[in-house]
This record gives structure tokens, sequence and C-alpha cells, in this order.
């Protein structure tokens, strides 16, 4: 039995998580969560899980009439309390939900407390990925990667020894705009890239979708979580996100993660610490998967990826700019302030400014990532 803090339990990862919760009672005890505006969740999550003590919201106003309502219970709000929370609550395991930069401070906290990590925020992997791997060097908590495409190349790995690994290849599915014609991708709206054609996810990763920055991230993310260079690390378009991604081996195989597009899988699969529930699948020729279609990625499509592969050569606040351009981009374009493709003409310009510190401490970064933020919404303006 694990006792758990969720972090982001009103998302869309945070209430699948909150199913596996209610369904494995002897594995698993919610002890704590956060949720960020929707606080009517509270109410909700409550019902299903009596023993949680500790719970953050953001706003402080709310926050005084929850512990009105529920006194046994320790509320946290504002801007360090997510912190505060991560920092003071008793559990065991941390499942990391959150949003943006947000997720980064709280995975630095639970891991300097030696917790489990299951950790689904990829911009704290793409921001504060080498925080994150000095302090599991030094031996200081477990980190278990949520994302669909690293649990996949997680068990992937496991099947082969390290020196026949050719490359590690991460499926994309292109997202809503993928057979948009390229001189029509402009006047598309948040609307229409919302409407992604396999997962159902939060906005912002279904945007960072629509124009594959969540891939340049996942790329990002490949190499702190595993450690091979952009040389072995390959993106293939994947229609019907089936194939979660694969390692190809230098004689010819491919090792696979298949099945159905459903985030309980990969989430599962961390909070019970890589012990596979579905194996992988091995193929010498990828027709033989009759019900998938690949295609070779298109660099003109998306310039995203170029970008955060661009970043990760630089590293430290190279990585810190393009996530927060980004996250400011995508948030304009939510709101019809600007168009798709000055998403990543924006990210393009805001990076040709960066003076990088490849390697800044998590201050740097925090201070770094609001200075970008301020740039981007000038430029935007
Ligand atoms: N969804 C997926 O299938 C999927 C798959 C792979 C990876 N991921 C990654 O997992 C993370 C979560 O994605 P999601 O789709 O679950 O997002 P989501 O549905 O938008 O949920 C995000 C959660 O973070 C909270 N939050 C956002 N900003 C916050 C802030 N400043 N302070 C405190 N809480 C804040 C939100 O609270 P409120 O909503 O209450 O405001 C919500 O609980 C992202 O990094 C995403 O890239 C998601």
């Amino acid at each position: 039995m694990k006792t758990v803090l969720l972090l982001g339990a009103s998302g869309s990862i945070g209430s699948q998580t909150l199913d596996i919760i209610r369904d494995n009672p002897n594995d698993f005890k919610l002890v704590a969560f956060s949720v960020g505006n929707r606080h009517e969740k509270i109410d909700e999550i409550l019902k299903n899980h009596q023993e949680v003590r500790s719970i953050y919201l953001i706003d402080e106003g709310k926050a005084i009439e929850y512990k009105a309502k529920y006194p046994h219970i320790k509320f946290y709000s504002g801007e360090k309390g997510l912190a505060k929370l991560t920092n003071n609550a008793d559990y065991e395991m941390c499942v990391e939900a959150l949003v943006g930069i947000a997720g980064l401070e709280p995975a630095v906290i639970a891991l300097k407390r030696n917790k489990i990590l299951c950790l689904a925020n990829k911009e704290a992997l793409v921001t504060g990925g080498h925080i994150i791997n000095n302090l599991l060097k030094e031996g200081k908590g477990k980190l278990y990667p949520i994302d669909s495409e690293h649990v996949a190349l997680a068990k992937c790995l496991k099947k082969v020894k390290p020196e026949e690994i050719d490359k590690l290849i991460i499926t994309a599915s292109g997202g809503a705009l993928r057979n948009v014609p390229l001189d029509e991708l402009d006047n598309k709206k948040a609307s229409d890239a919302l409407n992604h054609p396999t997962w159902k996810m939060g906005a912002k990763i279904t945007i960072d979708c629509a124009t594959m920055m969540n891939k340049g991230f996942e790329v990002i993310e490949a190499y702190y979580l595993f450690g091979y260079g952009l040389d072995k690390i390959e993106v293939l378009m994947h229609d019907e996100s089936l194939v979660h991604s694969m390692v190809k081996t230098k004689d010819g195989r491919y090792i696979i993660d298949y099945g159905k597009p459903d985030m309980h899988n990969p989430i599962r699969y961390a909070m019970y610490e890589g012990k596979a529930f579905l194996d992988t699948i091995e193929v010498r020729d990828l027709n033989e998967l009759k019900d998938c279609h690949f295609h070779k990625f298109d660099p003109k499509r998306y310039p995203c990826v170029l970008l955060a592969k661009d970043a990760l050569k630089q590293k430290g606040l190279s990585l810190v700019a393009l996530n927060a351009s980004n996250e400011i981009c995508v948030n304009a374009y939510l709101k019809d302030k600007i168009s798709f493709l000055n998403i990543s003409k924006t990210i393009a310009r805001i990076m040709s400014k960066v003076d990088n510190n490849p390697n800044p401490s998590l201050e740097e970064v925090l201070n770094f990532d609001k200075y970008i933020r301020d740039l981007t919404k000038e430029m935007i303006k």
C-alpha cells in the first residue's frame, strides 16, 4: 500500500489517476492532492477519498471557505502553496500531473524528499532535466515517467541489450491538423486544433500535438530519461496511435509497445513502478502490423520539432526559453490572439535572443522562465 500525493487532480491525467487509486484500494491511498482553478472538484474527490489530509487550490479566498467546511484538512493556496504542499504532506508516492512549468519545483521537491515520482508533467523534464538527473544520481528518490511514449520506450529497452540498439523511435499522430494543406494551416483556429484524432487530453498538450512541439518535448524527455543522444532518437508519423513507440535493433528488429490509446495503462505502469502489464511485440517489418500506417516526419509542416532539437543541443536556458515561449504562444493561440503559424515563428524569434547558460540552478530556471514569458508577451503585442 502506497500513500499518494496527486498534483493536478482536476486535469485529464489527474482524473485518470483517481480512477486507478479508486479501483485499487489495497495498493494506493490518496492522502493529498492539488487542483488549480477548478476547485469545485474538491467535494467530488473527497467523497471517494476520505483519508485526504492536505489540499492545494489556487484561490486563497476559496481555500478559507473550504477550510471552514473541512476543518480536519490542511489547505494550501497562493503562489508558493504547491511547493509547501509537496514539502509538508506525508506521502510515499507523488503523481505529478500539472501542466506547464508549475510542475518543475514540486517535482524537484518530491525527489529531494526521496519520494517515488510518477511524472506526467513533461515541462519539468524539458526545463529541469539536468536538475532532476543530478538528484537521481545522488540517489534521491525514484522517477517513473507517465508519458505513453516513454513508458513504451522503457518497456522496449528492457527487452534489448544497450549494444544491440540502433534507434529509439518515438511515434507521432501529427495532431488534429495533420491533413490540412500547408497553405491553409494558418487559418485554423484553436477549436480545429483541439479536435485530436486519437487522444482526449488537456487543451495545452492538444495544441502542442497539433504543432508537434509535444513531440519535440518527448525527444528532450527521452534524452534525459534514457541518456541517448539526438543521433539515436527518431520521430516517425503513425496515424492510429496504436504503436506507442519502439526500439529498432542493429540487426533490423523492431521491439514495439502496441495497444489501444488509453492513458490508464501508462499511468498504471508508472504507479506500479515499471512492472509490465502488457508485453511488447516484435516484428522484422513494420508492414506486418496490418492495422497501422507509418509515414516519414515532415519538418516543413512541424518546425517546432526542429526548434526543440536545437534547444536540446544548447541545453539549460535555451530549453527554458523554448518551453516558456511555447506556453505563452499556446495560451495566446487558445485565446485567438495569434495565428497557428505564428506559434513556431514567435518561438524561433525568442530562441534567437537567448544568451545561454547550459547548467542553470532551479532559481535561475524560474527567473529566466519569467523573463522569457514577459518577452514573449511583448513580442505578441
Ligand atoms: N492528457 C494526457 O493524455 C497526457 C499524456 C501525456 C502527458 N501529459 C502531460 O501531463 C501533464 C498534464 O496534462 P493534462 O492533459 O492532464 O492537463 P490538464 O487536463 O490541463 O490538467 C492540468 C492540471 O494542472 C492544474 N494546473 C494548471 N496550472 C496550474 C497552476 N499554475 N497551479 C496549480 N495547478 C495548476 C490544473 O488545474 P485546474 O484545471 O483545476 O485549473 C489541472 O489539475 C502535461 O504536462 C501534459 O503534457 C498528458
